[in-house]
Formats: structure tokens, C-alpha cells, sequence
């Protein structure tokens, strides 16, 4: 008796049919990080496999991206010039409209999502504008800014923008500055629980992006709450975002079932760049098999109740799917 799992694990083609969850190329949204100049591919030390990329070389990824069948990005722009508000996004002649240009242009089909902030941009590294006062994040003046930088993201052809930057009334404020000039068919995906995370770490390197005084944690949640996740995600939901997120993934799993039981909004994880790097660090030393480990771990955040999973990961595994 009771032999009815293991009946229906034996064979592999059974097994696979009563899978509940499964990973395709579908699932996924593939980071790139776009800098200014020609002939450029700077591998990141923390993250190996992970690029900084001109734009000449982002077409030529695009191409083998496509090929795997991984169709959807989201794109991050280094520029050159940082100030103190961020001037560079905020024109149409920016780095990141240039490059959403010139992969509409090459490949129509490519979904383009935009990841809206301003640590990138500004030369203290905050996701915003510093009041001069209290040397923290300025919320409203960030957002009516974040509006400008939404605008010039849909003008250059984005299929989405996801705002990263924690500011209270976001998603808000950018549905309405979207919807007032002709984007009411824009998407916005919302990082709804972004938690102030150690994960983080690696990022900055690639992003250029560390905050150079201070942390995240005014703007970014507190890793120890779990009802205030629930509550920042179904207040997005009510703002007027399309898709909820959380982030980072791995260790905040229960906030991607909990999110995914309270709201009927599609979810997404995002995989983030220090637990890309404690996978790249384990199997490079031998300790994992890494190809597993990524599966499997790639596997748990659809399993959680993700449905798009932002992942550096996702060119090698969508290269796993197409070998199997
Ligand atoms: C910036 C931003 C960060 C990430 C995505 N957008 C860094 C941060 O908030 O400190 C992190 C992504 C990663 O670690 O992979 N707002
Ligand atoms: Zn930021």
C-alpha cells in the first residue's frame, strides 16, 4: 500500500507528465547591462558570465539569445556621465534610449523591459534625489522625476518599465504620467517587495550603482518582515501595477507564496546578483554540480509561485532546456 508516488516516479515520461512545475525559456527575463562605447564585453569579477556590454556587442547577444528562444530582457544602462540628479536618463538622447532603438530596430520581437532608477545615474550612487537637509532620498521629488525618466523609456519603444527604486506613490505616479500622454497599453511591473538585502553586493559592480555614503534601508524593506511584504505588494496592486515582484528570491520564498495566495496579479522573482555568485563560486570550486544546483534552484522560485523569473541564469539554463 501507499505505493501510489513512487508508482508514478518511475518511469520518466510519467514523472514528467505529472510534474506540477516546469521551467521553459518562456520564464524567463535576462538582465543586460549596457555601457557607452564600441567593441566592449567587461566580464564582472563577482559575477562570471555576467557582461558590461556596449551596444554594438548587446545586438550581437540579442541574436544568441533569440536563438534559445529567450525573448524577453531587461535592460540596465551604465553611462558615462553621473551628476547629482541624474540628468543622463532623463533625455531622449540617453544611453538606454540608444539601445532600446537599436534592438527594436534589429529584433522587432525582442520584449524590452526597463529597469527605472537613479543609482545608475547619480553620482552618490541613492536610487533618487538627495535632500540637501536630511541627506536622504527626497520621495516626491524623485518621483516626479521617475515620471520624466518613464516617459523617456516608452518614447524610445520599452514594452515595460519596472521602477526599482522603492519610492512611495510610484506606481502610481507612473501610471498616471503614462496613461496623460497616449502609453495606457504600457505594462509596469512593480519591484512591490524589494527588501534591503546583503544579496545586493555583487550588483553594484556591475551597475556601478553602490550607494557612496549611507544604505538602502529607508527606501528597501526589512528582511524580517513578512505581513509588511503582503501589504507593499497589494498596495501596488491597487496603484495600478500590472505585474508584482520579489526580490531578491532565494531566501524570501515565503514572501513569493504569500504574495502569490493574496493577489491574482502575475509575480515575479528576481534572482539576484549575489545568489547568481554564490552558485558561480560554489560549482567553480567543485562543492556543486552547478548545472543541477541552477535547475533546481531555478525551478523552486516557479514552484513558490513565480511565473517570470528574472535571472542571470537564464541564457545557461535556456541553453540546458534546449539540449534536453
Ligand atoms: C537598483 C537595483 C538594484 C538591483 C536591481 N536594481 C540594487 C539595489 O537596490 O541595491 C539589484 C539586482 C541584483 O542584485 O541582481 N535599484
Ligand atoms: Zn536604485
Amino acid at each position: 500500500m501507499f505505493k501510489r508516488f513512487r508508482r508514478l516516479r518511475i518511469n520518466e515520461t510519467l514523472r514528467n507528465m505529472v510534474a506540477e512545475t516546469s521551467l521553459s525559456a518562456n520564464d524567463f527575463l535576462y538582465p543586460l547591462f549596457v555601457i557607452e562605447g564600441s567593441n566592449i564585453k567587461n566580464e564582472v569579477k563577482s559575477m562570471p558570465g555576467v557582461f558590461q556590454m556596449s551596444l554594438d556587442t548587446i545586438l550581437t547577444e540579442c541574436k544568441e539569445l533569440e536563438e534559445l528562444g529567450l525573448n524577453s530582457i531587461i535592460l540596465f544602462a551604465i553611462p558615462d556621465v553621473k551628476d547629482s540628479i541624474g540628468s543622463e536618463c532623463l533625455c531622449d538622447e540617453s544611453l538606454i534610449s540608444r539601445t532600446i532603438q537599436a534592438i527594436k530596430k534589429d529584433f522587432p520581437n525582442m520584449f524590452i523591459v526597463t529597469d527605472l532608477c537613479f543609482c545608475e545615474y547619480t553620482d552618490h550612487g541613492h536610487c533618487g534625489i538627495i535632500d540637501p537637509i536630511t541627506k536622504s532620498v527626497d520621495n516626491d521629488k524623485t518621483l516626479e522625476i521617475s515620471a520624466q525618466q518613464a516617459l523617456v523609456h516608452a518614447k524610445a519603444g520599452a514594452d515595460m518599465i519596472a521602477p526599482s527604486g522603492m519610492m512611495d506613490g510610484i506606481i502610481k505616479t507612473l501610471r498616471t504620467a503614462l496613461d496623460e500622454n497616449g502609453y495606457e497599453n504600457l505594462p509596469i511591473m512593480a519591484y512591490s517587495s524589494k527588501f534591503a538585502s546583503g544579496y545586493y553586493g555583487p550588483f553594484g559592480d556591475v551597475a556601478q550603482s553602490a550607494p557612496s555614503y549611507g544604505d538602502r534601508k529607508s527606501y528597501q524593506m526589512n528582511p524580517a518582515n513578512r505581513l509588511e511584504a503582503i501589504s507593499e505588494s497589494l498596495a501596488d496592486e491597487e496603484e495600478g501595477a500590472d505585474i508584482l515582484m520579489v526580490k531578491p528570491a532565494l531566501a524570501f520564498l515565503d514572501i513569493l507564496r504569500d504574495v502569490r495566495n493574496a493577489s491574482k496579479l502575475p509575480l515575479a522573482a528576481y534572482n539576484v546578483s549575489g545568489e547568481y555568485a554564490m552558485l558561480k563560486c560554489a560549482g567553480a570550486a567543485g562543492l556543486i554540480d552547478y548545472e543541477r544546483v541552477m535547475m533546481e534552484t531555478l525551478l523552486s522560485f516557479k514552484r513558490a509561485g513565480a511565473d517570470i523569473i528574472i535571472s542571470y541564469h537564464a541564457k545557461e539554463a535556456c541553453e540546458i532546456l534546449k539540449r534536453k
